[in-house]
């Protein structure tokens, strides 16, 4: 029988609080990745792209050290060279130079897609610039509209023959989604530019080299306890010279190491391991960096090639040494006193005070090959013995079946791994299919990250029955929460006409925010966690598949919150048995997320699927109408 088979029928829910059991405080979490123009371009607020002007063809076929970038020369005469004599630091290898032969002429950057500037704010800007010959002068920037009047400006003052930081402050006297920004010089002589970097004060909280609020704002909204990054593909990178390398990504962002991005564009990591821990801490969520297990991506090369095959490589063995260290310093950075060495970095970059990381993982989708298996026991052997009480977390391959998911669990068994990280982008039907999945996991055994996972749906479309599939698969990750301790949706991230992948759970273009059903549902479930399971029994007229359920308290609270979806074509009944709960306060507050199946927020409707909430009258039993194709959340007071 098909859920459209099904026109009235009544189900019967019975909460067993006498069963309750712990679960996972840390189930829902998310998962960021530089996809899809998530961090440069998105999160990552600087307005400026190719700042430093490191893009070459290896980031993006197409692409040169001037992407971004045009001249500008209606009053002068110039030419450009790439430097890379004496650059401000040899982590930031290349620069600009302009040779400018008279008159006046300026380099205008179109950032990401446009510069979205509001009138009013103060966006700062900062660069590097010296003077390597000749009279060089007249240094002003601007920001101007995209048909060219002038919105803000400043002048800048003329440096020397050295690397000299230069800072203004603009403030444009009007609003526009495609502004461009504007440094020009005059004279007759040669100027070095590099890390041109225009930042609007409004950062999420307000942090330099910070996040931008509005998209930084609705991920806290989903209430993560945890958040992982960098990757994904991006963590182990294309090809081991690509592997994302935690120490490149923190100090002064002059001195940051940038490279090509797997995903076929450039990481600036100027959000980098300081900015991802500082934002975990700003959101309450704990952060799960993952560091690759000394091999790069599976998958490297397939953006030259286009075609997907393995070709995974390690670090040679002389090398793996060094990388264990740096692995180990990682932790110390993280947790250490001020005093340490690696404690000191974070101190200097402004948190004396530890992070407090818990979960490490390490490895992501690796081929579980003898190759891997040498390199990850080296890491986990290591830091095990070294910070036992850091929870690491190993992998299990793309697949959540397999030949690298068979490999990746007997590897886990045999090391008796603290936890592993699992994969898996199914259509919704499998969600459903997978209810039960966990319940037969080995109990005593490694615990489960359910790290990346969507319900794919045709056309990948971010679909209510998508959502409603996971809310599904959410309830059996609740029910199997003593076991299965951290999850999280992927990818997180999309920028409109940027993207690599589909579905993602958040939409946006430089001024606007879409939020997917995916994303309401998630942010049901992480504003609604529990600690605590109790076990519900669901009876749905020899009909369960058409739905799910789950219960828990919450003992900070000691509320107890039932979620119910319902894939069903018609509304179902279902009569809510609460009394092992003991006494309920007669009202209870009730989100419902419904719609049609197919429906969708997309580009032309955002809004079609909104969450609802209302009041409902409760009781120790009580009848609740699950509408078609939903999800509802309700959240009882208990008087006991
Ligand atoms: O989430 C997108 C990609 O899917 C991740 O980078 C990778 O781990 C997986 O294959």
């Amino acid at each position: 029988m098909t859920s459209n088979d099904l026109t009235i029928a009544t189900a019967h829910l019975t909460v067993q609080a006498d069963q309750a059991k712990p679960i996972s405080p840390d189930l829902f979490g998310i998962f960021f990745e530089d996809i899809n123009y998530a961090a440069d371009g998105g999160l990552y607020a600087d307005l400026i792209q190719n700042r430093s002007f490191e893009y070459t063809a290896v980031d993006n076929f197409d692409w040169n050290f001037f992407t971004a970038w045009e001249l500008v020369t209606e009053k002068g005469k110039c030419s450009i060279a790439l430097g890379t004599e004496a650059p401000i630091h040899r982590n930031n290898p290349r620069y600009l130079i302009v040779n400018i032969d008279s008159g006046e002429v300026g380099l205008r950057n179109f950032g990401y897609d446009g510069i979205a500037i509001k009138a009013g704010e103060s966006y700062d800007l900062t660069l590097f610039a010296r003077v390597l010959s000749g009279n060089v002068g007249g240094l002003k920037v601007q920001l101007e509209s995209h048909t060219g009047e002038v919105l803000a400006e400043a002048t800048l003052t003329t440096p020397g023959g050295e690397w000299t930081k230069l800072t203004t402050t603009l403030q444009p006297s009007a609003t526009d989604s495609h502004a461009r920004f504007v440094l020009y010089a005059s004279g007759a002589g040669a100027l070095a530019v590099d890390m041109i970097s225009l930042f609007p004060q409004a950062t999420f909280r307000s942090r330099p080299n910070g996040l931008r609020a509005d998209l930084a704002q609705v991920i806290a909204d989903l209430k993560p306890r945890f958040i992982r990054f960098p990757g994904g593909c991006l963590a182990h990178g294309d090809g081991l010279d690509n592997m994302y390398r935690w120490k490149d990504t923190i100090g002064p962002i002059e001195t940051r190491h940038s490279q090509p991005n797997i995903w076929n564009y450039h990481q600036s990591v100027g959000l980098g391991y300081f900015e991802y821990f500082q934002y975990c801490e700003d959101i309450g969520a704990k952060p799960v960096p993952v560091v690759p297990a000394g091999t790069c991506c599976p998958n490297s090369g397939m953006k030259f090639t286009g075609r997907l095959e393995e070709n995974q490589q390690g670090l040679p063995m002389d090398e793996m040494g060094e990388y264990v260290q740096e692995v180990l310093d990682l932790i110390e950075w993280a947790n250490g006193p001020a005093t340490s060495t690696w404690g000191a970095k974070r101190a200097e970059a402004g948190h004396p005070e530890p992070f407090g990381l818990e979960y490490l993982a390490i490895g992501n989708e690796d081929q579980i090959s003898p190759l891997f298996v040498e390199r990850f026991k080296m890491i986990y052997d290591a830091v095990k013995a070294k910070h036992s009480e850091i929870i690491l977390i190993g992998t299990t391959g793309p697949r959540p079946e397999g030949e690298d998911y068979e490999k990746g669990w007997q590897l886990a068994h045999e090391m008796h791994m603290d936890m592993v990280d699992e994969h898996g982008y199914r259509p919704p039907e499998w969600y459903w299919d997978n209810l039960y999945r966990f319940d037969s996991y080995d109990r005593n055994a490694s615990k489960v990250y359910l790290g990346e996972y969507a319900a794919h749906d045709l056309g990948r479309a971010n679909t209510l029955r998508s959502a409603l599939a996971e809310a599904a698969y959410m309830t059996s990750l609740e029910r199997n929460g003593d076991i299965v301790l951290l999850s999280s949706y992927a990818p997180l991230l999309g920028k409109h006409k940027r993207m690599q992948w589909q579905p993602n759970m958040i939409y946006f273009t430089n001024t606007s925010i879409r939020l997917s059903t995916n994303y309401y549902a998630q942010q049901l479930f992480g504003a609604n966690t529990g600690d605590v399971y109790l076990p519900v029994t669901l009876d749905v007229e020899g009909m369960d598949e058409v739905a799910a359920a789950s219960c828990v308290r919450d003992s900070a609270t000691g509320d107890v919150i039932l979620k119910l979806v319902s894939r069903a074509d018609a509304p179902l009944p279902v009569t809510i048995d609460l009394a092992s709960v003991g006494a309920v306060a007669g009202e209870a507050a009730c989100t419902v997320l419904t719609g049609e199946a197919l429906a969708e927020n997309n580009h032309w409707r955002p809004q079609t699927v909104l969450p609802q909430s209302a009041t409902l009258a409760v009781g120790a039993v009580f009848t609740y109408e699950m509408p078609a194709h939903s999800l509802s959340v309700i959240r009882l007071k208990t008087t006991v």
